[in-house]
């Protein structure tokens, strides 16, 4: 026994950490770090997943632990498949790099309820992230259970596994005012609890800045380099450095430029921050259910390095990718190195590390409009607006953050060209079967108030049914007049049926998620049936007790008669309700390709509410990642081969405007800067990853359209690069690109100062005389890459008056 643990300690890496930075046996590190959160993808894309991030410089992978995705109902607990915790740390591990575990157990994170599963607010007497006793008995009961897992399979760092820090809680520094003294006291319970675990490695805690020692608080959001930790001994750490941002329906698609991520980072690293990780490296897909919100779209692409496939995003991903280099080159200085700082003013400065062996220099400029002229040791540079250069050895600039030399990577979608795909498929359908609600308001339950729909459904659907009847006397005041139903609701999207009628549907605009439906509605005389289905597109996940915001039709709910001044109002609010949760086909499982039954070819319908759809295709040819097209559907959910690939809601189109055609990287990013996509719909194209489909045989797609759309427009595509660009000046080695694919032909050259954006370069004033499509051609045209010595000596020296030359290139994939 005690032999194996000895031989369990020779093995174990010790991370520690003091003022400056963490360290790993004693030696301190330089720690760059990527978000992957293994539920949004694969297994089958982890490695590839994980391997990019070790090829882009990440010595570290971080993921959240979703509670609610491993404990659907109380103590049952799911890890299998895309929840395959372990197996995702052993794919970390297997490709050599350190893991940081983030069990919250509270993650935000744009995922449903923040984490948290349904049940736990309905336990009775329950509040969150307080001293709550039978929160806090739940939280730990989960948060032991994920780490003895972890321990089991000696996956900590402490163990000789990868894992190098553990989070508990999150950002809940943010929130906690509300909470007064019991949210510190909390903050205290969760510390001790998480030491208690007794992981043998670093507990951070996010923008805490009260987090009791020993725990790390670190920094989240778009810069951190002025974050100063509470205490001296904690190393300024940034554990969420936002990479883009997250979609909403009716939103259009974020975009944080290359430039102003890696002016973040070096900046932070100028500043002596020392571990940095990217939210999100790979954002990946919302399958299912998992979308937070209200309204966080199924792509979670989050303009991050790897996109939402797994493509890389070039430049951002390339071009980090040398930050990184340059950044582990500088490891020792930079952790021992003695700090000095020079101030220039107008917001240029330099930083000086130095060590007995040498020094390294960053020369950061935080002007967003004038370029920085900069006399250091005898030599003069130029620092752009908004951007930071560093030189490894103080003399040579090895890296600006403004000055990409990684090529751009233009994405497209190819038509599916498997064999006998018809262009368009072949759809059948078959209606929701709704009869039971609308016409006879038949529940499963009846309650005399209205209920928000989480307590009623425990979050097991996104549709709940609030059905009553009201009968009316041949002679009553009411009938006759001008008459309405008015609902006060929160329910993120209604549709509501008098009678049988479906009289409208509504859902909340502008981000107001309570919100009043009203329409006028003739009654008859006798009973009348009115049933209302609301559905959650998402549980909120953040904020202040969020886990008690309202969804659903928590009312009051009215029918009003009009007659010239006079109304008279009937509050139904307190009536016998009737619910039911759920809808039919998701009962009956109508997404499970062995449904065959009941559908049909016949008067395939356009533009119906509630309606199923089915098709089978072929899988497209080849790897290149899989998406379908549900241009033209309305909104609802979509199934491959019964795998939920999660909502969708082509019909909700963005505004027309706030979108920045000219995208200045200068400046500080917020999420509405740079915005594109404006006027169309927020997400067209959803992810199926490869692992859905049958290669061979035959493919099912199951649609379940809610509002009403036309399916033929529907097709499956593959994406991959289009073509690539680079712009850059002489002196420089550019490498090119098709990921994995031949370069097909050159499309545009010109060395000289040739200007303009990809796919819009146009020759300059002055440009060389050698044929420099020629010369790329022959360098580049069948290979996969190829990369290019861009100087006079291979391209000639065209006259530029002086001024720098440029090479511009664009290649077909
Ligand atoms: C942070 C949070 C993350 C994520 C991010 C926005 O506040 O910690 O989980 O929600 O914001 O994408």
């Amino acid at each position: 026994m005690l032999y194996r643990s000895l031989l369990a300690l020779a093995y174990a890496t010790i991370v520690s950490h003091d003022g400056r930075a963490i360290t790993i046996d004693g030696h301190r590190r330089v720690l760059l770090s990527g978000s992957i959160h293994y539920p949004r993808s694969t297994p089958e894309m982890w490695p590839d997943l994980i391997k990019k991030g070790k090829e882009g410089g990440l010595d570290a992978i971080e993921t959240y632990v979703f509670w609610n995705a491993h404990e659907p109902t109380r103590r049952q607990y799911d890890f299998s498949g895309k929840l395959d915790l372990i197996r995702f740390l052993k794919t970390i591990q297997d490709e050599g790099l350190y893991g940081v575990l983030r069990i919250g157990p509270y993650a935000c994170a744009e995922w449903n309820y923040g984490g948290f599963p349904v049940w736990l607010h309905n336990m009775p007497g329950m509040v969150f992230r307080t001293t709550n006793k039978s929160f806090m008995d739940e939280m730990q009961n989960f948060t032991t259970m994920i780490v003895d897992m972890v321990k089991k399979e000696k996956l900590f760092a402490s163990q000789g596994g990868p894992i190098i820090l553990a989070q508990i809680e999150n950002e809940y520094g943010n929130v906690m005012g509300p909470y007064g003294e019991s949210g510190k006291a909390y903050i205290k319970w969760c510390a001790n609890m998480a030491q208690s675990l007794d992981v043998g490695v670093p507990w951070i805690m996010c923008q805490q800045n009260d987090a009791p020692q020993p725990m790390l608080n670190t920094c989240n959001g778009f810069y951190c380099d002025n974050f100063v930790p509470n205490n001296p001994n904690t190393p300024k750490m940034w554990t969420e450095n936002w990479t883009g941002w997250f979609k909403q329906w009716g939103g259009k698609n974020p975009h944080r430029t290359t430039e102003d991520v890696a002016f973040s980072v070096a900046r932070f690293f100028q500043r002596g921050g020392t571990f940095n990780n990217y939210y999100m490296y790979h954002g990946g897909t919302n399958f299912d259910r998992t979308a937070g919100g209200p309204y966080i779209t199924t792509s979670y692409d989050y303009d991050a390095p790897l996109d939402e496939y797994g493509n890389l995003n070039q430049p951002k991903y390339g071009h980090l990718k040398q930050l990184h280099d340059v950044l582990h080159s500088m490891e020792r200085t930079l952790t021992y190195g003695n700090i000095s700082t020079i101030d220039f003013g107008n917001s240029a400065s330099a930083t000086i590390y130095k060590t007995e062996e040498g020094s390294s220099c960053f020369f950061g400029n935080g002007n967003e409009n004038s370029d920085a002229k900069i006399s250091f040791q005898g030599e003069s540079y130029v620092v752009p607006a908004w951007s930071v250069t560093i030189l490894p050895d103080c003399k040579n600039e090895a890296y600006n953050t403004a000055k990409i030399t990684t090529q751009t990577s233009m994405m497209v979608k190819k038509p599916n060209e498997a064999e006998d795909t018809p262009s368009t498929l072949k759809w059948s359908w078959r209606p929701e079967n709704v009869d039971n609600f609308i016409l006879k308001g038949k529940g499963d339950s009846t309650q005399t108030q209205l209920f928000d729909q989480k307590v009623v459904t425990n979050d097991q659907s996104d549709y709940l049914w609030y059905m009553t009847t009201v009968k009316f006397k041949k002679r009553d005041l009411f009938l006759g007049k001008s008459m309405s139903l008015r609902v006060n609701s929160t329910a993120h999207a209604l549709h509501a049926f008098v009678n049988g009628k479906h009289i409208g549907n509504q859902h909340a605009e502008n981000g107001k998620f309570n919100y009043v439906f009203e329409k006028d509605v003739k009654f008859k005389s006798g009973r009348n049936v009115i049933a209302l289905l609301s559905i959650t597109v998402g549980l909120a996940n953040y904020g202040a007790f969020f886990e008690s915001k309202p969804a659903g039709i928590t009312g009051p709910i009215f029918i009003t008669g009009r007659n010239g001044d006079e109304t008279i109002v009937k509050d139904l609010s307190a009536h016998k309700w009737s619910y039911k949760t759920g809808l039919n086909g998701f009962e009956n499982q109508f997404f499970r390709t062995e449904s065959m039954s009941k559908w049909s070819v016949e008067s395939v319908p356009f533009n119906r509410s509630m309606t199923w759809y089915k098709a089978t295709f072929k899988a497209p040819l080849g790897n290149d990642p899989v998406v379908v097209d549900l241009m033209g559907l309305g909104k609802g959910t979509a199934w491959v081969n019964g795998n939920n690939i999660g909502r969708y809601w082509p019909a909700f189109i963005s505004s027309e405007n706030g979108c920045d055609a000219k995208c200045n990287y200068r400046g500080a990013y917020h999420a509405e800067k740079c915005l594109t996509n404006c006027g169309e719909p927020t997400q067209r194209w959803y992810h199926v990853p490869r692992s859905f489909l049958n290669g061979e045989g035959d493919n099912t797609l199951v649609l379940f359209e809610e509002m009403g759309g036309n399916p033929s427009l529907v097709s499956f595509q593959t994406t991959r690069v289009g073509s690539v660009c680079a712009n850059v000046y002489e002196n420089k080695i550019i490498e090119l690109s098709c990921d994995r694919k031949p370069i097909s032909a050159i499309k545009f050259a010109s060395f000289g100062n040739p200007y303009g954006n990809c796919g819009s370069f146009e020759k300059g004033t002055c440009e060389s005389s050698n044929n420099t499509v020629d010369i790329l051609t022959q360098e580049c045209v069948g290979k996969e890459k190829c990369s290019i010595d861009v100087s006079t000596k291979k391209f000639g020296a065209p006259d530029c008056s002086g001024a720098a030359r440029k090479l511009a290139v664009e290649v077909i994939c």
